[in-house]
């Protein structure tokens, strides 16, 4: 209910939808083979159909034969070359895009981006900018002129996984002990809605992805935000209480606060928590209510979830998400 009615808010996810120079190629590709099929089916079904029509048996003459034809050079090579001609079409239009989009070079200003899938979420790193976040990867807009992509190296720690944003790019595997790699190149910034593509457990169907293509400048602040530590103390009592429970208790273990003493990465980065749209990989809208209903169970939203039940009282369990609201 809740992903259904995030997903209606945002641009329905269509590879004939492409905004991006790889998934551009491949809608390209996926139209060119579709129409030739379908004027393979016309043809071959409205000869069929014109056959069953044509040479039924004529009413009054039941079980005479039609006459027998055998050996016709001419029908016989028909068949043989018009279907090789096809097939080699659609073979060297394919091999043209593979190249196109797996033998790109990476330009000099490309961003650079290591995504980690893991049960149920994506660790996403910009090593050379210095940012963590999870699940929503943000990379600047593309122009003709200036061309800046987004480089993906894809890694896995548990099973194997699939990153797919239909309208930026086709599927890749994350595989665990493999690095495997793409790019993405938006021109047209927005919000687009991905998810994972490979069964990987119960919570594969929620293990959802956006990315945010921004103009250049807005992508530089972003960054320049995500680069800053959190805020060492809350100036209200209720959420610096609450940091004091985050430190204190199972939430550092597992998740990490920068400039704080919780440096885990279990789960996934909370330094910047606030800025981003959804919670639990796309489950719900970040809101103080859903985020207050996750830390109580994030089972209720997501069963099978790796995060255990906070079991704390509803004081502290206030305070915990006031602290959290604060992380900007
Ligand atoms: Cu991760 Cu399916």
């Amino acid at each position: 209910m809740l992903s259904r009615t995030l997903q209606a808010a945002d641009t329905i996810s269509s590879i004939f939808a492409p905004v991006s120079t790889p998934a551009a190629a491949e809608a390209g590709l996926a139209r060119v083979v579709l129409w030739l099929s379908a004027v393979v089916f016309v043809v071959v079904g409205g000869l069929i159909a014109y056959s069953v029509v044509r040479f039924r048996a004529p009413a009054g003459e039941p079980g005479s034969e039609p006459p027998q034809v055998y050996g016709s050079a001419q029908v016989e090579a028909a068949w043989t070359a018009v279907p090789l001609i096809i097939i080699l079409v659609l073979m060297l239009a394919t091999a043209r895009v593979i190249h196109e989009v797996q033998a790109a070079p990476q330009p000099p200003n490309a961003v650079e981006v290591t995504v980690v899938g893991k049960q149920w979420w994506w660790e996403i790193r910009y090593p050379k900018l210095g940012v963590i976040t999870a699940n929503e990867l943000h990379v600047p807009v593309s122009d003709s002129t200036d061309r800046r992509p987004t480089f993906l190296t894809l890694e896995a720690t548990d099973v194997a996984h699939s990153f797919w944003v239909p309208r930026v790019a086709g599927k890749t595997d994350l595989i665990p002990n493999r690095t495997t790699h793409m790019w993405v190149e938006p021109y047209r910034a927005g919000t687009y809605l991905g998810a994972c593509a490979e069964y990987c457990g119960t919570q594969h169907t929620l293990m959802l992805l956006r990315i945010v293509a921004e103009p250049p400048e807005q992508f530089a602040r972003w960054v320049e935000q995500q680069r800053q530590a959190a805020a060492p103390a809350p100036a209200d009592p209720g959420a610096a209480a609450g940091r004091q429970i985050f430190l204190g208790t199972i939430c550092s273990s597992c998740h990490a606060v920068s400039g704080t003493l919780a440096i885990s990465r279990t789960g996934p980065d909370l330094t910047h928590l606030m800025s981003r749209q959804t919670i639990g990989s796309g489950v719900a809208p970040n809101t103080r209510e859903r985020l207050r209903a996750w830390v109580r169970n994030p089972h209720d939203l997501k069963r099978g979830v790796l995060m255990p039940p906070m079991q704390i009282d509803d004081k502290y369990e206030d305070q915990l998400v006031d602290y959290l609201l604060t992380l900007r």
